[in-house]
């Protein structure tokens, strides 16, 4: 029960990543506020959560692009659960793939510039308003961990969702450190994980690592939950990547 009494705002709490770190913090005996999109299934997974043993989980229907409602996220967790100990921008997404665009035959300069409004929108500016809003809490607290996810794009880039590595290098890098800058006379403190390829989808086993295999969602939890507990609090300011290797491997090919 490492995070009882504690309080976690998670986003892209509805799927994937987000799900499970709410369902770990929560099983670990911390609260959290669920923030999504998709209010259906976030309905059902803070339902799931909460007739389980443990702390409590809250669904807030929050677009990360919206800075209203993400103050209003902030204000929910502080109303509900009295603090924020830890903020994880899980929200997020290859652009492409979430606006199911058809790129066949095309190049970057024909997709229209719209869709990768989405990415950087979503990628970033979220987590950068989650930024500022959890910051005015932190600070008053003397205390928080700020998580940004980037993702090993953000080293590689990518030809046609140049969104994706673009959002994810800042967040590995500029907002990270900045944030943590920011933070820092107040003991906030702020991390960026960034996985290789996960499986919350099965096609992510595709894409190759030295290790030979794709991270189970867990695995990338658990460095979070690690940087959040007693244990890992001297991490700060930085980009962690996991990835099975598949930054070193490209290095070592080239
Ligand atoms: N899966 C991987 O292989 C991988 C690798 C590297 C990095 N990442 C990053 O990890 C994070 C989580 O990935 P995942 O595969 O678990 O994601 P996922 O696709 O399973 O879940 C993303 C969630 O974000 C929500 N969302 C989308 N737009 C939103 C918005 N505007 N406001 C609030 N919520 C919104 C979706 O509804 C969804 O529930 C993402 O940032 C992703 O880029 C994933």
């Amino acid at each position: 029960m490492r995070f009882q009494g504690q309080v976690a705002i998670a986003t892209g709490a509805a799927s994937g990543m987000g799900l499970l770190f709410s369902q770990c913090f929560t099983a670990e005996g911390g609260s959290v506020v669920m923030c999504d999109v998709n209010e259906a299934v976030l309905n059902e997974k803070v339902a799931e959560i909460n007739a389980k043993e443990g702390g409590r989980a809250l669904g807030v229907l929050c677009d990360v692009r919206d800075y209203a409602q993400v103050c209003s996220a902030r204000d929910t967790a502080v109303r509900e659960f009295g603090r924020i100990d830890v903020m994880a921008n899980f929200a997020g997404g290859y652009a492409l793939r979430m606006l199911k665009v058809d790129t066949k035959g095309k190049d970057f300069c024909d997709l229209p510039i719209e869709v990768f409004d989405w990415g950087i929108d979503v990628n970033l500016k979220g987590p950068f308003y989650f930024g500022h809003a959890v910051l005015k809490q932190m600070r008053e607290q003397k205390s928080g961990l700020i998580v940004n996810i980037g993702s090993i794009t953000g080293a590689e880039g990518d030809s046609k969702g140049l969104d994706y590595p673009t959002s994810k290098a800042a967040l590995m890098h500029g907002l990270t450190k900045s944030l943590a800058q920011a933070g820092a006379p107040y003991g906030v403190r702020c991390v960026c994980v960034s996985p290789g390829p996960v499986l919350t989808r099965a096609s992510m086993a595709n894409m190759k690592t030295m290790l030979g295999r794709a991270a189970d969602p867990r695995e990338i939890i658990d460095l979070i939950l690690f940087i959040a507990s007693d244990q890992g609090q001297f991490i700060n300011g930085t980009n962690i990547m996991i990835d099975g290797g598949r930054d070193a491997m490209k290095r070592v090919q080239e």
